[in-house]
């Protein structure tokens, strides 16, 4: 698009206020901000407590198309109440808390109840869990951009962010997908226009005070190598923070979704889990700011496995600046999803398989995880 993968045409140097050096002077000019200051310590206390400790994220907020292709995969007809009665599996698992700190849910899921009535943002956050939602529309296809895709969901999106914080919601969540094919794509216009959305999206979300999940996913669909795949992430990651910090957000009150960086499935070389969390970390070191207070890390399709194993080869590098968590959907549901295949009596055999799961991730939060921990599982 005849811009360098370092720059992008046209840009100004960037004049935000709350550059620190203004902080003092600003601040005293615009008692409106001191509001703000306010907001940014509330949501830099949620974003630490969703990365505490042994503690990451469920992504259960699968929309209608992709939970239907999931549930296909097991032969279930997606409807409302079968879509409710799996989330309620999920949500009701007892001690799951132990290992997760927060749920993304969808917007159907939102507005849902348990089968006593209870809401589900209510009965997760009785369990000390922090419910959160998705607010993007879904990845579309660009303008003249042959095949690459933007993000939609901008337009009202203050509105809805008020309605999800009135049902509960005290995070959100918007992916931009990134696709990586030849030497063309992606295109920095893709790049760019992504992360200005993702920029647009995460400072109405500060401003609604919710704190938002800023996920860039470089899809691992392909042939690449993972050269090139740090290539790729390093230039998403720097269009993503040159963005937020251009549109005011502050970074510690954000996560980042990040994916690992990982050759594409197709790559006849697979590097180890120790090349690919060595990678990861170098790649993030270069553009993730100490100040972001987490990195809650996709699972893209990796096997519930080696989603585990990487993030805890990561974590065994630390200490890292950020806390390296997972906000995991196939790879914490995977197992729990086959185990039930949409059978009431196997309620139970589907919360053991979730359950075994979390607890897997919560020990690579720490670098403790061993492949032997799997045997634990309770046969379903
Ligand atoms: P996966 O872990 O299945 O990639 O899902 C996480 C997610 O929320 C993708 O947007």
């Amino acid at each position: 698009m005849g811009m360098s993968a370092e720059t992008k045409e046209g840009r100004t140097a960037a004049t935000s206020p709350l550059r620190v050096e203004n902080l003092k002077g600003y601040f005293a000019r615009n008692k409106a901000t001191e509001g703000t200051q306010m907001n940014v310590q509330e949501l830099e206390r949620t974003a630490r407590a969703i990365v505490a400790e042994g503690k990451g994220i469920l992504a259960a907020d699968e929309s209608d198309g992709t939970i239907k292709k999931r549930f296909d995969s097991i032969g279930v007809e997606s409807s409302e109440d079968t879509r409710r009665a799996y989330r309620e599996l999920l949500f009701t698992t007892d001690g799951a808390e132990e290992y997760i700190s927060g749920v993304i849910l969808y917007d159907e899921t939102i507005r849902q109840t348990a089968s006593d009535g209870t809401p589900f943002p209510k009965l997760l956050e009785s369990k000390g869990i922090t419910p959160g939602i998705k607010v993007d529309k879904g990845a579309k296809p660009l303008a003249l951009a042959g095949g690459e895709t933007i993000t939609e969901g901008l337009d009202g999106l203050r509105e809805r962010l008020a309605e999800y914080r009135e049902l509960g919601a005290r995070f959100t969540k918007w992916r931009a997908v990134i696709s990586i094919k030849g030497r063309e794509i992606p295109s920095e216009y893709a790049i760019w226009t992504n992360a200005h959305a993702l920029a647009r999206y995460a400072a109405l979300s500060q401003e609604a005070g919710l704190v938002p999940i800023v996920e860039p996913e470089v899809l691992m669909d392909g042939e690449h190598t993972l050269e090139r795949s740090f290539e790729v992430t390093s230039r998403t990651l720097h269009a993503v923070f040159t963005e937020l910090r251009d549109q005011r957000v502050q970074p510690e009150g954000i996560l980042l979704k990040p994916n690992m960086v990982l050759a594409g499935y197709e790559c006849p070389v697979q590097p180890t889990h120790e090349e690919v969390a060595h990678e990861t970390i170098r790649c993030f070191k270069r553009h993730v700011p100490a100040a972001v207070p987490g990195i809650v890390f996709l699972s893209g399709g990796q096997s519930d496995e080696d989603a585990t194993s990487r993030l805890n080869e990561m974590n065994k590098l630390g200490p890292h600046p950020w806390q390296l968590s997972f906000s995991y959907g196939r790879a914490l549901q995977a197992p729990a999803l086959k185990a039930w295949g949409g059978q009431e009596e196997n309620v139970e055999a589907g919360q053991r398989a979730y359950y075994h799961r979390a607890k897997m991730n919560s020990a690579a939060r720490t670098g403790m995880y061993a492949p032997e921990m799997e045997q634990e599982a309770v046969p379903a």
